[in-house]
């Protein structure tokens, strides 16, 4: 650590491989599950089988008797806790996660029961030998076209916004494309599953966890056990990925609870086929576009509605109909999100949430719009580009969208293209090529950060930033080194606890951007203190920061990152299998931190925008209430070999009002890649792909419908 020379670098926008990259392939890196404690106690976790009604009865007493179980927690006995609070990201708590505080079963997979025993095998045996009565009643898990109950919801502004007459502008239009598109139901899987180790120890009530923000789940941890916060400590050292996963979920409670009935530590880690109930998932969308446009392609009016579903016992909205506020004005512009109840566990933040869904309905209709223009889907967009907030009114910090549009038909060869489909083949195969656009919103949120200069002239950065995969924790070290004129070598990143200080999640492509501000700001004032000549202390010389201030005084703007989505795909019309052939994905997304895990995020992305178009999604049983193959084999994500050679590349786009230029790159890349392909799909084919995923089977009979 110190053999590196005390040399100024510029870190920031040069490729670096992951600090901790060695430790996680030598099986040195730590994750929840796998560290140790003494007198651990394993809980596992009994779901409910009906998909609602009310529990009866738990037979406790013959599982209590078998080998090694220590408790079996449930509604019955389970400890208290206080739900009635707003947490840290302004809802309240999903009471999925605040386990066993009744006999209501809510939708099928709902936690029942924790049983605890000495290993996690004597647990897992005991909580399938658990017998629960039910009392079951009639559900609805139907996710029908036009639901009675649907209404409307506020979610990161008003539901609905009608500006304009939509009626009259679309009968004053030249083009008019009226269609709809449905996404299913779609799971986050990540590799690592839910695991979490809860103990008291001195007092104090310790966490070990895989989540995406410490403070996060400390801060809601406190509340519904009503501990002073200073009294419990999350760590999340090592994360699997998260992709929104990863708050507050039953196994954090239900482990804490154990670890307070038996006061000794107990771990709870999700089965692959209990994530699927209760580790949040993303909603099915049905969304309906309505697009007028003059015969130059300019937009009189522009609809777009989204109907997707929650649970009856929390409210969560996938707001698929946003983006179009900030993407493409029109004379008569209206959004509306829309929700309905069902008899099914609460869907939460997936990768884009909105935007991945709404891309693909948003991003498809603009190309069908330009079929219908006779335009370019490039030009019909840049076309419509608009000066300011189409409906904010509020400036732009900055919209590449054009020039990644350029940079992208340059680099994928898209001049020239015979717009005509289903014109190219190759062999029995038809090739088409397609685009789309792709959007996230650009944000920042208050953090805290410690940077201390030690003894043997090394640096040493506190700041509870979470690495889901993302590549952060080595972002955050070429930061600091930059900031302190020195080499990424000699700067230590310790991140993922609670104890470091409030610093943001990793979510809303907003973490490495929230924590380099915070990382930053302590960093300089460090430097230009040693360079005044402060000495530094054996026990070293450490300087604070905290952004709150800073981040609250940023202007009003439409802060977004954008992106151009490339695919060419080649159906067999034999078998009505697509196969992506390449990707391209051009991105203005603010300062690239660090090149080699920025590309990875953004192929990462793109791939399961591939496995979004072609693979994923999550059947339920009209019957149970219950999916369909709950596990991996039943739900199918992009495999290698259904991934092609993906290319990556940005444009520059530092964003304005960011210390380091950064704008946030964690969801973007999914972002329009579905359309993207669905798009080239049709130029293949010439038929229309409205449903994700385009299974073999709609490929084969989608033309026979039209
Ligand atoms: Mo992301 S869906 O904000 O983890």
């Amino acid at each position: 650590m110190t053999t590196a020379p005390a040399a100024r670098r510029n870190s920031v926008g040069t490729a670096h491989t992951r600090v901790e990259g060695r430790d996680k392939v030598t099986g040195t890196a730590r994750y929840a599950a796998e560290i140790p404690f003494d007198e651990l106690a394993h809980g596992w976790l009994v779901l409910s089988t009906v998909a609602r009604g009310r529990i009866r009865s738990v037979e406790d007493a013959p599982v209590l008797a078998m080998p090694g179980v220590a408790a079996v927690l449930h509604h019955g006995n389970a400890p208290r806790v206080d739900t009635d609070y707003v947490g840290l990201l302004g809802v309240p708590p999903d009471p999925t996660a605040a386990v066993f505080q009744h006999d209501r079963v809510p939708h099928l997979g709902w936690p029942v029961a924790l049983v605890v025993a000495d290993t996690s095998e004597q647990a897992r045996e005991a909580a399938e030998a658990l017998v629960v009565h039910y009392e079951q009643e009639p559900h609805d898990v139907d996710f029908a076209a036009e639901h009675p109950d649907a209404y409307p919801v506020d979610n990161h502004g008003p539901a609905v916004i009608e500006n304009g007459d939509l009626e009259a502008e679309l009968a004053a239009s030249d083009v008019v494309l009226d269609a709809e598109y449905t996404t299913p139901e779609e799971h986050h899987n990540p590799m690592e599953p839910h695991a979490a180790t809860a103990l008291w120890d001195g007092g104090r009530l310790e966490i070990v966890d895989s989540n995406q923000g410490t403070m996060w789940v400390a801060s809601e941890l406190a509340k519904l056990f009503s501990l002073d916060p200073a009294s419990l400590r999350v760590r999340s050292e090592h994360v699997g990925g998260g992709f929104g996963s990863k708050g507050v979920r039953a196994h954090q409670v239900a482990a804490v609870m154990a670890a307070t009935v038996l006061q000794r530590p107990v771990r709870v880690v999700m089965t692959r086929r209990q994530m699927f109930s209760l580790a949040g998932y993303r909603s099915p969308t049905r969304q309906r576009l309505r697009l007028g446009a003059d015969a130059d392609g300019r937009l009189r009016a522009l609809e777009h509605s989204s109907l997707s579903l929650t649970s009856t016992v929390h409210e969560f909205m996938e707001s698929a109909a946003l983006p179009a506020r900030t993407m493409y004005g029109a004379d008569a512009h209206h959004t509306a999100n829309r929700l309905v109840r069902l008899d099914v566990p609460t869907p939460t933040w997936m990768r884009a949430p909105g935007e991945a869904p709404g891309s693909f309905a948003l991003e498809s209709a603009f190309d069908e719009l330009a079929e219908k223009c006779g335009l370019d889907p490039i030009e019909l967009r840049v076309r419509n580009e608009p000066e300011r907030g189409p409906v904010s009114g509020l400036p732009f910090s900055g919209r590449n969208l054009p020039a990644c549009f350029r940079e992208g038909a340059r680099r994928f060869g898209w001049e020239g293209r015979d717009p005509r489909p289903g014109v190219r083949r190759d062999g029995r195969l038809l090739l088409g090529t397609g685009t789309a656009a792709a959007f996230f919103p650009a944000g920042s949120a208050p953090s805290t950060a410690a940077v201390t200069a030690e003894a043997d002239g090394t640096f040493t950065v506190r700041v509870n930033a979470t690495d889901i995969g993302t590549g952060a924790r080595t972002a955050l070290t070429l930061v600091a080194a930059d900031a302190l004129e020195t080499a990424p070598e000699r700067v230590r990143v310790h991140i993922g606890d609670s104890d470091f200080g409030p610093a943001f999640i990793a979510g809303g492509s907003m973490g490495t951007r929230s924590w380099a501000w915070a990382v930053k700001a302590a960093a300089e004032e460090l430097r230009e203190r040693l360079a005044l000549g402060a000495t530094v202390p054996p026990e070293g010389l450490t300087v604070r920061s905290d952004t709150t201030e800073a981040v609250g005084a940023l202007a009003p703007k439409e802060r977004h990152s954008f992106g151009a989505q490339f695919a060419e795909v080649a159906v067999d019309p034999a078998t009505g299998e697509v196969r992506v052939r390449r990707m391209l994905g051009i991105f203005a997304a603010g300062r690239i931190v660090n090149p080699l895990t920025a590309r990875g995020q953004f192929i990462g992305g793109m791939t399961w925008g591939i496995s979004m178009a072609l693979h994923e999604e999550a059947v339920r049983d009209h019957g149970t209430g219950g999916h369909y193959g709950a596990d991996l084999a039943g739900y199918h994500v992009a495999a290698h070999a259904d991934v092609p050679p993906i290319e990556v590349d940005w444009i520059d786009d530092p964003d304005p009002d960011d210390p380091v230029g950064i704008k946030g790159i964690g969801e973007i890349g999914i972002v329009g890649a579905a359309a993207a392909i669905a798009n080239a799909v049709w130029h293949a084919t010439g038929v229309r792909h409205r449903h994700l995923p385009i299974r073999p089977d709609r490929v084969l009979t989608a033309g026979r419908h039209a």
